[in-house]
């Protein structure tokens, strides 16, 4: 099985740099080869362009940064994204790596039937991060906003099947809830792996 970690945080002593580390040390434990896309380190640009969007459209293909993401992902069988909630989605680099990188006649199309997901038989393991508590989300009316975004409006319409695991309240905690979330994405990812 090949692997593409998708990380989009800018800061390496952030909890989700610690969520990453662990990730990557489960997929070496059971020999997986895997790619980092480092999306910040790499400076990612996240900006569709009206040139970009219009050659897409138009059957051009995207610019050679994109095609390199897009050939990283057709080689892989489950990619794996690590991210911290900003405005109940994901960081603007990470919306734009989406937005450029999954693009219509790469992820999906529209025939006379509607959508064809064209990531059909590739898995996702998503882990979110958010700072508030899951009473907050209650209380605005958004308890599963930002899973149900990425999982269902995502990656689901490209065709990916899916887990998602969303920590909340992740700047709340003791350092020994930290671990214990640490070591409960490890079990769930060992797990995902072997099912
Ligand atoms: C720009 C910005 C927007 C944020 N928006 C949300 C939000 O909508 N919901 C939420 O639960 N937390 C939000 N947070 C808090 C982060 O999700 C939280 O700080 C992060 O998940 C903690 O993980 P880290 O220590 O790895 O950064 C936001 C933080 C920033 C910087």
């Amino acid at each position: 099985m090949k692997v593409l970690i998708i990380y989009a945080h800018p800061n390496p002593a952030s909890f989700n740099a610690g969520l990453l580390q662990t990730i990557r040390e489960e997929l070496e434990k059971n020999a997986l080869e895997y790619n980092l896309r480092n999306l910040y380190e790499l400076q990612f640009d996240p900006v569709f362009s009206g040139a970009e969007l219009g050659s897409v459209f138009t059957g051009k293909g995207s610019l050679e940064d994109v095609q390199y993401e897009q050939s990283l992902i057709t080689k892989s069988d489950l990619l794996i994204f690590v991210y911290p909630i900003w405005w109940f989605g994901p960081p603007a680099i990470l919306k734009g790596y989406i937005d450029r990188v999954f693009t219509h006649g790469f992820s999906f199309a529209f025939g006379p039937e509607g959508v064809t997901p064209m990531m059909k038989g590739k898995k996702a393991f998503v882990v979110q991060t958010g700072g508030n508590t899951p009473e907050a989300y209650a209380a605005y009316g958004l308890t599963d906003a930002p899973k149900d975004t990425m999982e269902k409006g995502i990656l689901q319409f490209m065709g990916f099947q899916t887990h998602t695991h969303t920590l909340l309240a992740v700047q709340q905690i003791s350092e020994e809830e930290r671990i214990n979330m640490l070591k409960s994405i490890q079990k769930n990812l060992k797990s995902f792996l072997n099912s």
